[in-house]
């Protein structure tokens, strides 16, 4: 009759078997099923090789770092709607994001600080009014600034190492654009990429100035009319779909697939404003989790 193995026996199998586990079979099957490492896992690191550089500078004139300043928010500050418009990439329309107040006061504290908008090919930065026609202006971190870097932290799930990038309010004049565009630059591979883009719309007294996805396609509920633009002959509405400027509201985009690459549906562009002065904000996080073997 088979005995059952010695208790020293089981021990010593296990000795062998949970490095095998852990040091061979491991790794193997993350190399031949890599789907199951995705930049919305915790094992993102994974996904970057030893040597990634790192891509941002974490520094306070490029990144909001959280310096423990204490600041408070309205009571009604989180109480915004939010609609799914796409799952793939994931797409959400966000009503009331900020509120009246809110985008007045963003809009009167940008007014000094406008300067033209520069394209950038991740390198050199330049004007370009045939590609971008806007002003842009650095806001400073007051209170209305560190409460919207908090909401969009919080609907991102206080994601460990997501950071915000300082934001930029825009304002298009009559004939301000920004021609189609990604709002990633295919850098994951290299220590950084922009994960998720928020457009605000700060204000929205003009006409023309939709923002158009020609990727995206338009979602059958009649009651998105409300957002998008659904009328006639509408040179707009030609390719994908255009969201109306309405102060207050918000899309919120992925720009990154599970592994890091950029999704081409968020191709998009600021239509050219026909009259009036739309002012947009952008809300940008990065996401880089701390890179194995230099932790510290
Ligand atoms: C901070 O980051 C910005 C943007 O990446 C860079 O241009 C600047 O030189 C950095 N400043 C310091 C003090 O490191
Ligand atoms: C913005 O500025 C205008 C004109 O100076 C003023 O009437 C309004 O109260 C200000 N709004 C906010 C929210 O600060
Ligand atoms: C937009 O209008 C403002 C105020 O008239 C002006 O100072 C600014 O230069 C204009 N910007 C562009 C890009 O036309």
């Amino acid at each position: 009759m088979a005995s059952l193995p010695k208790l020293s026996t089981v021990v010593s199998w296990l000795l062998y078997l949970v490095p095998i586990y852990l040091f061979i079979l491991d790794p193997l099957m993350r190399q031949i099923f890599p789907g199951s490492v995705s930049i919305y896992s915790d094992d993102a690191d994974d996904l970057l090789p030893d040597d990634a550089p790192s891509g941002l500078n974490l520094n306070d004139s490029f990144i909001c770092l959280e310096d423990g300043v204490p600041f408070s928010c309205p009571d009604a500050a989180d109480g915004y709607r939010v609609h799914l418009l796409s799952r793939e990439p994931l797409v959400m329309y966000l009503e009331n994001f900020l509120s009246d107040a809110e985008a007045d006061h963003l809009v009167n504290v940008s007014v000094d600080k406008y300067a033209p908008s520069i394209v950038t090919d991740g390198k050199t930065e330049r004007l370009d009014s045939s590609i971008r026609l806007s002003d842009r202006a650095l806001l400073d971190r007051d209170d209305t600034v560190r409460c919207l870097e908090d909401r969009a932290r919080a609907f991102q799930g206080w994601r460990p190492h997501l950071y915000i990038e300082r934001m930029w309010a825009q304002r298009y004049n009559a004939s301000g654009h920004y021609r189609h565009h990604y709002d990633w630059s295919g850098s994951w591979a290299r220590g950084g990429d922009r994960v998720s883009t928020f457009m605000v719309y700060l204000g929205a007294d003009c006409t023309g100035g939709g923002t158009n996805f020609p990727r995206l396609s338009m979602p059958r509920g009649k009651q998105w009319c409300r957002f998008l633009e659904c009328e006639g002959d509408d040179a707009e509405k030609k390719q994908g779909i255009t969201f109306k400027p309405i102060k207050g509201n918000a899309i919120f985009w992925e720009n990154l697939r599970p592994d890091g690459s950029g999704y081409p549906e968020t191709w998009h562009a600021a239509y050219p404003v026909t009259s009036g002065t739309k002012v947009g904000l952008n809300i940008w996080s990065w996401y880089q989790p701390p890179r194995r073997g230099r932790k510290a």
